[in-house]
């Protein structure tokens, strides 16, 4: 029930007010409308048949007492003067020998059914009631004692067209009302589309407009002004990570060449292999934590063909002799900063070579996404590790194994990149047996 409402209701904000708005004064006008017709319209036709059916019955009641041509002529002349009726009295016709077509529209079934009414109550006689909506008249024929007495009168006698007029007016006013709502609205609600726009586009790695400034009602400024402050934080707290583990590892490396240059002074023996390959493993490490520093770097994003970049990381693993199976049709440009890209399908890739052997990379575009899925055949991750591998420095293999050769980054610094491009990744377990990494990107 809740679930069926809300289909109906309009999803934007804008829909949602203008129904606010929209929907009150629809009522107020649906039951004034209602009230008008009921209440007045319809009593004051009912009191016009009355009175034309009253004068009817007069003329009727007099032409019987004294139908003599010039007693006819008198009530002629008076009644076309004064009343607005044409007279006309056919001594020998009959009533049972006319027919009259049945009523067809509204406004044809209202005024003889009034009318009806009235002269029912008042007249008492044999009548018929024939309506020529299109040529505004209606005649009335009565039966008296020697024949038939012809009344034909101005539909305005009967039928007042207020009703109709008021009923235009109502249905006018209602929709400049619309016009100036939709408006005032529209004016409203683009600061919170622009607020939503930056937003998404802060969140996908991209530059905000410069031309972007609070504005529109003081909540959503206050918001506004909020996501600013916000956005300059962040910006400011990479900066600041960016730049101490530039400096660490600057810092570090110096004294770490020395070493270098020191162990390359005391010959070979096992100690000092030892100790050169600890060195060895000091500096690849520096490099990581400096690559995961840069992961937000100040790239731009840029339309880039992920094909492009797909076969030059293929490339870059098939050298170390793994077979790899590329598939990726059609057209596969992404909003994305290319390098930061490449260096996570990278990190992805040279996983699979190490943990893995053979790898599977298929890229599927649906309608609004591009989905990138890397297998291989190695011995996977179980189910309950899947979360932790992506938590920097973790590594299933604690022993931090040099043979494989890593610090515990690569994961991270991909999950990293694929959320600053709005996207998600996720692990599963591949059908090639190994592990499966499924990225979605918005296209
Ligand atoms: N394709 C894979 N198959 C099996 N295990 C994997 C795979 N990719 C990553 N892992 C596991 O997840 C851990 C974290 O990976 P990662 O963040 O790339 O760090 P690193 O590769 O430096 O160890 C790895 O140590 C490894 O144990
Ligand atoms: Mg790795």
């Amino acid at each position: 029930m809740k679930g069926g409402i809300k289909k109906i209701l309009p999803r934007t904000l804008f829909g949602r007010s203008l129904m606010i708005l929209v929907t009150p004064i629809l009522l107020i006008q649906i039951i004034s409308t209602v009230v008008f017709f009921d209440r007045h319209w319809v009593k004051m036709t009912d009191r016009l048949a009355f009175s034309v059916a009253g004068e009817i019955a007069m003329i009727a009641d007099r032409v019987e007492k004294d139908a003599s041509a010039s007693a006819l002529n008198e009530i002629k002349t008076y009644a076309g003067q004064n009343l607005e009726l044409l007279i006309n009295f056919e001594p020998e016709a009959r009533l049972e020998d006319e027919r009259h077509d049945g009523h067809a529209g509204l406004k044809e079934t209202v005024i003889s059914r009034t009318l009806a009414k009235a002269m029912d109550a008042q007249v008492r006689r044999p009548y018929l009631i024939n309506v020529d909506v299109n040529e505004k008249w209606v005649e009335v024929s009565v039966t008296v004692t020697d024949g038939v007495l012809r009344v034909s009168l101005p539909q305005r006698r009967l039928f007042s067209s207020s009703g109709y007029i008021f009923l235009l007016w109502m249905i006018a006013i209602s929709l400049v009302l619309l016009m100036v709502a939709i408006l005032f609205m529209r004016n409203q609600i683009r600061p919170i589309r622009r607020l939503a726009v930056a937003a998404e586009r802060f969140g996908k790695g991209m530059d905000v407009p410069t031309s972007f400034k609070p504005e529109g009602a003081r909540e959503v400024r206050q918001a506004a002004s909020a996501f600013l402050d916000m956005q300059e934080r962040i910006k400011r707290q990479i900066q600041q990570r960016t730049a101490m583990l530039a400096g660490v590892s600057h810092d570090l490396r110096t004294p770490l060449t020395r070493m270098k240059l020191q162990a390359a002074m005391l010959g070979n023996n096992p100690d000092v292999e030892a100790l050169k390959s600890d060195i060895a493993d000091m500096e690849r490490m520096i490099d990581a934590y400096l690559d995961f520093a840069r992961g937000e770097g100040g790239e731009q994003a840029s339309r880039t063909d992920l094909k492009a970049i797909l076969d030059r990381v293929a490339a870059g693993v098939r050298r170390q002799g793994v077979k790899v199976d590329l598939s990726a049709e059609g057209d596969l440009s992404l909003h994305m900063r290319p390098v930061a890209f490449e260096r996570c399908l990278t990190n992805l890739v040279n996983n699979a070579r190490k943990y893995g052997g053979d790898i599977w990379i298929d890229v599927v575009r649906g309608e609004d996404e591009v989905v990138i899925t890397i297998d291989d055949n190695g011995p996977g991750i179980p189910d309950e590790k899947m979360e932790d591998v992506f938590r920097p420095f973790y590594r299933i293999d604690e022993s931090r194994n040099p043979a494989t050769g890593g610090v515990g980054l690569g994961l991270p610094i991909a999950q990293d990149i694929i959320h600053s491009h709005g996207g998600e990744i996720m692990l599963a377990h591949s059908p090639h047996g190994g592990l499966r990494v499924k990225i979605t990107m918005p296209a």
